[in-house]
């Protein structure tokens, strides 16, 4: 179908869109809980399609969560008070709970709580024994926080390699990988990064991948930060040394917290490169020395969260009883449509609105689309006008390069020598509008819609509205 015209009405494109996606019926009760839990989407107008940022939260998390702090005296959990030894009892439920939800075997892996993914990151990045000869091997599609590791490979002398992404799916090549994982250093500390979804085309790399590397003498992070809002995550199948998670983009509240999920056998290959409060069993001043406790305990700097680890545990507890194989359902249904529809936007003179970076059907990826607007005469829209144009029609979407610029360079066509030579150009520092005028005339970004577990199907049909609108 090329289109110019404009859609059906909603109840018409809705039940056009049944027919091809039968399943979605079968997630109706999220449509309940939309009404009643996520209410103030629909009250105050709002089209919210940015779940890669951040999910959104259920009223009765916040219930639960307020009535729980309102109810009891939680202290700090360092000592043995009945108040600290509730906060440590919480706090231990909450790992237990985590743990439970990604079928981490309890004596396989440990739940370390963090801020968020990037401290997650962090800690291996600080911590990973990189020296002379070994290998830090990560795609180009990553999130900043798995490529600043780089620096501290660097720092240690370890050899540093990127895998390109092939467009126009933003995947890589399955044979290609072989030659990127025979470069691990014979048992040497050797790690491999990528994510199990991408936040910037929506692609699922194969998390095959994760058993093949370790063959090879690589250790594996994966990052599930995107992933693990929709998808189900199964450590007890799938067993990556390292998993950094944020709550807030699976359930919405608390932001915060995140966690890393690490394999036990892992971290005892981490040197940590400081000790602070909490992470020792003794630390001496005149004895000059310190002992780190054992485990998680180690990787958990000064005092943790503790008011908000027990809002943890009723996140898990509430994307549980939903289910996650029916919110993937949903997205999938959505994020289906979506693309059919997108990809169907023409101008009048045969020239698409849109180009899709990234798989443009629903195999092996998720609900994350990233794309960029084009005029009919072929020029690119400004992505920074897209989003200017959704904030006012109450679309909550996302812009620019979304802290994944490896993905965004060869999506947008920005290649290796120019970027050097705006590189070398710079001083000290380069700001994001030096930049853009030194890759002139590219898009410097793009626009990025994500679907989540509260998406339904008027939130698409308004997006395809506003897409039309852009004809
Ligand atoms: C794939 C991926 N990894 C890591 C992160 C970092 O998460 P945070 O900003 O919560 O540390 C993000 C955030 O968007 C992400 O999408």
């Amino acid at each position: 179908m090329t289109s110019t015209s404009s859609l059906p009405p909603l109840e018409s494109a809705y039940q056009d869109f049944l027919q091809s996606y039968p399943s979605y019926l079968d997630t109706r009760s999220l449509d309940d809980l939309r009404q009643g839990e996520y209410a103030r989407l629909d009250a105050a107008g709002q089209v919210y399609l940015d779940y890669t940022g951040g999910g959104l939260y259920a009223e009765t998390q916040l219930r639960q969560h307020i009535e729980l702090l309102r109810q009891h005296v939680f202290g700090n959990p360092h000592s043995t008070s009945p108040a600290s030894d509730l906060s440590t009892r919480l706090v231990e439920q909450a790992r237990q709970a985590v743990l439970r939800f990604f079928n981490a075997a309890p004596d396989e892996y440990a739940a370390i709580f963090t801020a968020n993914a990037s401290s997650a990151l962090k800690l291996v990045g600080e911590s990973f024994p990189f020296g002379p000869g070994d290998h830090y091997l990560l795609t180009f599609d990553n999130h900043n926080s798995v490529n600043g590791i780089r620096e501290f490979a660097r720092a240690h002398g370890a050899e540093i390699t990127y895998i390109p992404v092939q467009l126009p799916d933003m995947r890589i090549d399955e044979e290609c990988l072989q030659g990127f994982l025979n470069l691990a250093m014979p048992g040497g500390s050797n790690l491999f990064a990528f994510p199990a979804q991408s936040n910037f085309s929506g692609v699922q790399h194969p998390l095959e991948w994760i058993a093949r590397a370790q063959e090879q003498d690589w250790m594996v992070m994966l990052d599930a930060a995107a992933f693990a809002p929709t998808n189900r995550l199964d450590l007890g199948r799938w067993q990556p040394d390292f998993v950094p998670l944020s709550f807030y983009k699976m359930f919405g509240y608390p932001t915060g917290v995140g966690c890393l999920l690490a394999r036990r056998a892992a971290l005892e290959k981490l040197h940590r490169p400081w000790f602070a409060g909490g992470t020792i069993t003794v630390a001496s001043v005149q004895g000059d020395k310190y002992y780190l406790a054992p485990g998680e305990a180690a990787f958990e700097e000064g005092t943790v969260n503790y008011l908000n680890l027990p809002a943890v545990e009723i996140g898990l507890n509430h994307l549980g009883t939903i289910g996650l194989e029916l919110i993937h359902e949903r997205v999938r249904c959505l994020t289906g449509w979506l693309l059919e529809h997108l990809l169907d936007l023409r101008h009048a003179n045969g020239q698409a609105l849109i180009r899709l970076y990234g798989p443009t059907s629903i195999e092996r990826r998720g609900g994350t689309l990233t794309l960029n607007f084009f005029e009919s005469s072929g020029r690119a829209i400004d992505h920074r006008r897209i989003e200017a144009l959704a904030n006012q029609a109450n679309i909550s979407l996302r812009t620019g390069c979304f802290c994944n610029p490896g993905a965004g360079e060869i999506a947008l066509g920005i290649s290796q020598p120019e970027l050097a030579a705006c590189f070398t150009r710079s001083n000290d520092r380069l700001t994001l509008d030096d930049f853009r005028l030194c890759i002139d005339g590219k898009s410097s970004g793009a626009v990025r819609i994500s679907l989540g577990l509260a998406s339904n199907f008027a939130d698409v049909y308004r997006f395809l509205q506003f897409a039309e609108g852009l004809l």
